[in-house]
Parts: C-alpha cells; sequence; structure tokens
C-alpha cells in the first residue's frame, strides 16, 4: 500500500511535468507566480529609494513638527514644572539681597515692584517660563544682550545700567531664581542703602554748582539716583533712548517748569492715554521707583538742571 501511493504521487507529478512540456498556451500557473514575483521584486527596487527617500522626508518634516510641538507644551509649562518639583537648595542670603536691592533700582520701572510686569513695559519674571529653561549663565548672558528691539519697548542691554559688574548680575540671576521658586528664597533682611556717589560724579556736581558744597550734594545724589532709575529709559546724561525716554538734557518741557511742578510731573508720570504723551510709552510715575522720595525726587531734578546748559556754572556752559 504504501507502495502503491509513493507510485501513484510520482506518475501525476511526471503528468504535471507531461504537460508542461506540450506547446499549449494554459494559464500561468506557479511559473507564472514566479514572474509576478520578479516583477514585483524589480518594482521595490526601483521603488524604494524613491518611496524611502520620500517617505524619510515625509517623516522628517513630521518628526520636526511633532519635536516642535513637544518643545512647546514643555516650554508653555516650564515655570508649573518648576514649581511642582522638588525645591532646589535655598538661596545665599547674600546674593539674594544684593540681587534685589539690585533689581529695586535697575528693573522695577518696567517690571514692577512685585515683578509682575508692568503693562505696556517689562514681562512678568515670576512665572516667565523663558526664566525658568535658562540656565544661570544663560540668564546672566540674556541680562547682558537684553532684547533691545522688542515692541513696543525693548529690553536694554544690562537694562541700561553699564556700571553693573558681573556679579552684580550674577545676584540678580539668583533673585530671579528666588522670585520663580519662592520656597528657595531665604528671609531677606532690610534694603541697603545705595552706594554714594563716585569721586567723578561728586567733582562734576560741585563744579556744577559754582562751588556750592550743599547744593552740590544734592546734585551728585541726583546723579547716582538718576544714573540707577531713570538711565534704563532716559540714557546715560539725560540723552535719551530711541523707542523709550525722551532726552532730558537740553530739554524745553524742563527748563519751562520750576522745581515744584516737575516733582509733581515726575511723581504723576505721563500715561500713553495723556493727550501730552508724544511717544506711546509710559512714563511712570516716579520713573517706576515707588521707593523715591520727595527729596530723592528733588536731587534728580537738581541733578537734571545741571544737563540744560542755562544756568552759569552748568556743563554747557550758558
Ligand atoms: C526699560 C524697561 C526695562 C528695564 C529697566 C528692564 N527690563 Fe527686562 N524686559 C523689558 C521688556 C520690554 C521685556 C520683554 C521683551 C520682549 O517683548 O520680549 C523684558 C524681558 C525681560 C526678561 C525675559 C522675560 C521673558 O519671559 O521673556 C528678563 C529675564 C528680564 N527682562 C529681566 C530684567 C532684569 C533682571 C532687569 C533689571 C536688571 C530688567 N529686566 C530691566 C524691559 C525692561
Ligand atoms: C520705563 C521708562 C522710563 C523711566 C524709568 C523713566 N522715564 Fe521719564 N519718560 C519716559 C517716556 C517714555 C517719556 C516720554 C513720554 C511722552 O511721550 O511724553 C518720559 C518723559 C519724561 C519727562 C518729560 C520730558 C518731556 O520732554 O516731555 C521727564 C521730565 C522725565 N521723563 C523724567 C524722568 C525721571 C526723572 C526719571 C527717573 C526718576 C524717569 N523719567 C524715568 C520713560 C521713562
Amino acid at each position: 500500500m504504501g507502495l502503491e501511493d509513493t507510485v501513484k504521487a510520482s506518475s501525476s507529478s511526471s503528468d504535471a511535468t507531461m504537460r508542461d512540456t506540450t506547446n499549449e498556451w494554459h494559464p500561468p500557473q506557479d511559473g507564472g507566480l514566479r514572474e509576478v514575483g520578479k516583477a514585483f521584486l524589480m518594482a521595490c527596487l526601483v521603488m524604494a529609494p524613491i518611496l524611502g527617500f520620500g517617505g524619510r522626508e515625509v517623516y522628517k518634516t513630521w518628526k520636526g513638527q511633532e519635536d516642535a510641538r513637544l518643545a512647546a507644551i514643555k516650554y508653555g509649562r516650564a515655570h508649573a514644572d518648576l514649581v511642582a518639583a522638588p525645591a532646589l537648595p535655598l538661596l545665599s542670603v547674600e546674593e539674594a539681597t544684593h540681587g534685589r536691592d539690585l533689581f529695586a533700582r535697575a528693573c522695577v520701572a518696567c517690571h514692577g515692584a512685585d515683578a509682575r510686569g508692568v503693562q505696556g513695559l517689562g514681562k512678568n519674571l515670576l512665572e516667565s517660563n523663558f526664566v525658568a529653561t535658562q540656565d544661570d549663565e544663560q540668564l546672566k548672558q540674556f541680562l547682558i544682550t537684553g532684547r533691545p528691539n522688542a515692541k513696543p519697548v525693548g529690553m536694554p542691554p544690562k537694562a541700561g545700567r553699564d556700571d553693573l559688574a558681573d556679579e552684580d548680575l550674577r545676584h540678580l540671576v539668583v533673585y530671579m531664581r528666588g522670585l520663580q521658586d519662592p520656597r528657595r528664597m531665604p528671609a531677606l533682611p532690610a534694603m541697603v542703602a545705595d552706594a554714594p556717589p563716585t569721586a567723578a560724579q561728586q567733582d562734576a556736581a560741585l563744579a556744577a554748582a559754582g562751588g556750592d558744597k550743599e547744593l552740590a550734594g544734592y546734585i551728585a545724589s541726583g546723579d547716582k539716583l538718576f544714573h540707577s532709575s531713570c538711565i534704563a529709559c532716559h540714557g546715560k546724561g539725560g540723552v535719551g533712548i530711541a523707542g523709550n525716554g525722551k532726552a532730558l538734557a537740553n530739554n524745553e518741557f524742563i527748563r519751562s517748569l520750576d522745581d515744584d511742578s516737575l516733582l509733581a510731573f515726575i511723581k504723576q508720570g505721563r500715561s500713553p492715554s495723556d493727550p501730552k504723551n508724544t511717544t506711546g510709552i509710559q512714563m511712570p510715575p516716579k520713573g517706576g521707583n515707588p521707593a523715591m522720595s520727595d527729596d530723592d525726587i528733588l536731587d534728580v531734578i537738581a541733578y537734571l538742571r545741571t544737563l540744560q546748559g542755562t544756568k552759569p556754572g552748568t556743563p554747557g556752559g550758558k
């Protein structure tokens, strides 16, 4: 029986072979399939680089968009992530205190005393995702470059304070870390008085006051205050900053007002909605520094008078 089966199988296979050798056409069987397979393989070989290349491009575009989308989501919650994560170590009291004192003089005008930003001026730094995503070195570098071309108002390089040293900038960064995450902010002592006017400021003041030591004291103090609180928008020596505060040297408006009226003006500022505003930018009340007393502002006025070139013995000589 086993033998019979083997014979049958071999005879049927030889039948098929015999049929294959006839000249009659018959529908392609396995041989046809082989042809189709070959053709398919060829097609694949030809198409593979094309499809592969195109596919890679499509994938790359998709991946790029996807990466950008994910990065944007990550960036958008950088600050929220920071405060949700376990707190980083407490900041140094000395560094944070120094940073805060600098911030109160150099940054409040545009970012506000609470650092939550000022409408039309600087941004909110407490919840800034930008700050949260930068390391200390990058943030320091940002302060050096600023964003002078931002609209409607730029962030001036070093906040307009060319006297800020590397260490000052580092301490500002430390303070910003504390603003971003209050868990890291140590208790800070009261604000430290600003450094006295420099020798150069005192000399210039004495010359401008024609030797009047008392007046020179006010002028030097005003010079110091001006170059810490007003300089960001009005420039060194009051020359003005394009796209921000007007020139205050040789200024008609200042010349036209007595000290009391000028004091009143500086305390009030000039909002963009004020019909007298010509820049569309806010002159913040007290120049944005709420800590400034009337006496401080009068000192600044005494300094501004020396820039008008109208009094005897003042720079400008007339
Ligand atoms: C004359 C106004 C002005 C002063 C002064 C100023 N800034 Fe700014 N700052 C801006 C503006 C405007 C922007 C936003 C620019 C923009 O639109 O991208 C900004 C942006 C920033 C940013 C980036 C915030 C973000 O989320 O993108 C940081 C950080 C910053 N300022 C820190 C400081 C510090 C610290 C000081 C003080 C040393 C300071 N600024 C002083 C106007 C100012
Ligand atoms: C955040 C920027 C900013 C700061 C800081 C700032 N100012 Fe101004 N200030 C301006 C702008 C902008 C104007 C012009 C407003 C306008 O269009 O009339 C102006 C106008 C003035 C004017 C009127 C000038 C004129 O010709 O009409 C005086 C005076 C003045 N500022 C004094 C000061 C003093 C003093 C300080 C510091 C205590 C100070 N400002 C700080 C932005 C600033």
